[in-house]
């Protein structure tokens, strides 16, 4: 090395710490783009309701029941993911209450959707109104809305919920109030419609579609709307309810966004980049962001899949897009 360029290297050397000390850094020292491509951290992935469902049956062993029973679920682990949620934007869990369990009263920044799985007698109150939740029903926690659940049934209850919380955490506003008292007075009267989404109405809605035109991609999907707003059910997470029909093999497309999907009923297969990941009742699976997939239902009743997808904040930060 000569003379010259050692004092080169000495004072870039200087100048880096030089840098560091007044807080600054100068990426363009370092070899390669300004904007480096990341690969997705978040899997493609399916859980298997037959290995949940004895698990999930099992939690109280470990967690006694009583009051903090809004803590017993079992959280879709993605193993790209570094905080272990089942997307990097979206915390999917499967929740188990008792017969007589009350989920005592509480609210946070994340928004949170339930989809009732299993089991009679699950309720969520949210700012006062009282929602019976049965199988298939769809229920919004807005952000920072007052809500407790319980079982009043005689037999364990699962639902599976749905969280923005990886967003909120990354946006750092994780934030949680517990309420004075374990649950809310119900108020009376007919409570706020749009908060509930009845199994019964989406699924009609889905058999009247499925007599239209299909779509190419996702054969027949529904989205669950705001009937105010007419926009997705919390800002950043879009939940839909889709039947591929029998026989039906959809076209493959890449899309920005990312999803994870729980199988209400029927078997299938999803090929993800190349992959094919088969499905049943009960399972749930995760598409990446910008993985190339397709869905395909080879037997002959309908499959019908419920997901929630990240859309709306793609499309909010103007980042959506779909390649065919
Ligand atoms: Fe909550
Ligand atoms: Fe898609």
């Amino acid at each position: 090395m000569s003379i010259r360029t050692t004092a080169a290297t000495t004072a870039r050397t200087d100048f880096v710490s030089t840098l560091s000390a007044a807080g600054l850094d100068a990426p363009w020292l370092q070899p390669g783009p300004l904007i480096r491509p990341k690969a997705s951290a978040m899997q493609a992935r399916v859980w298997r309701w037959r290995e949940i469902e004895p698990l999930v049956r099992r939690t109280p062993e470990f967690m006694a029941p009583g009051r903090g029973a809004e803590r017993r679920i079992l959280r879709l682990d993605n193993p790209g993911v570094p905080e272990r949620t089942s997307g990097h934007t979206i915390s999917v869990a499967v929740q188990y209450l008792l017969p007589g369990e009350v989920a005592p009263a509480h609210r946070h920044t994340p928004s949170a959707i339930r989809f009732m799985l299993h089991g009679e007698g699950a309720y969520t109150t949210i700012e006062g109104d009282k929602f019976v939740m049965r199988r298939g029903d769809l229920v919004v926690t807005p952000s920072m809305t007052w809500h407790d659940h319980g079982n009043e049934g005689t037999e364990p209850v699962i639902w599976t919920d749905a969280l923005d919380s990886p967003v909120v955490r990354y946006l750092e506003n994780l934030a949680m109030d517990a309420y004075e008292g374990e649950t809310q007075p119900v108020r009376s009267g007919p409570p706020a419609r749009h908060r509930h989404y009845r199994w019964e109405t989406a699924y009609a809605e889905l058999l009247r579609r499925s007599a239209g035109e299909p779509d190419p991609f996702d054969d027949v999907l529904v989205e669950y709307l705001d009937p105010v707003t007419g926009r997705s059910v919390v800002p950043a997470v879009g939940c839909y309810l889709q039947m591929l029909r029998p026989g039906v093999r959809t076209r493959a497309h890449r899309e920005t966004s990312s999803a994870v999907y729980h199988v209400v009923a029927g078997a299938g297969v999803t090929e993800i980049d190349g992959v094919r990941h088969e499905w049943g009742e009960g399972d749930f699976f995760a598409i990446p962001p910008r993985a190339v997939h397709a869905h395909a239902n080879p037997g002959r009743a309908p499959a019908i899949l419920y997901s929630v997808q990240d859309v709306p904040l793609l499309k909010t930060l103007g980042l959506y897009r779909v390649e065919t």
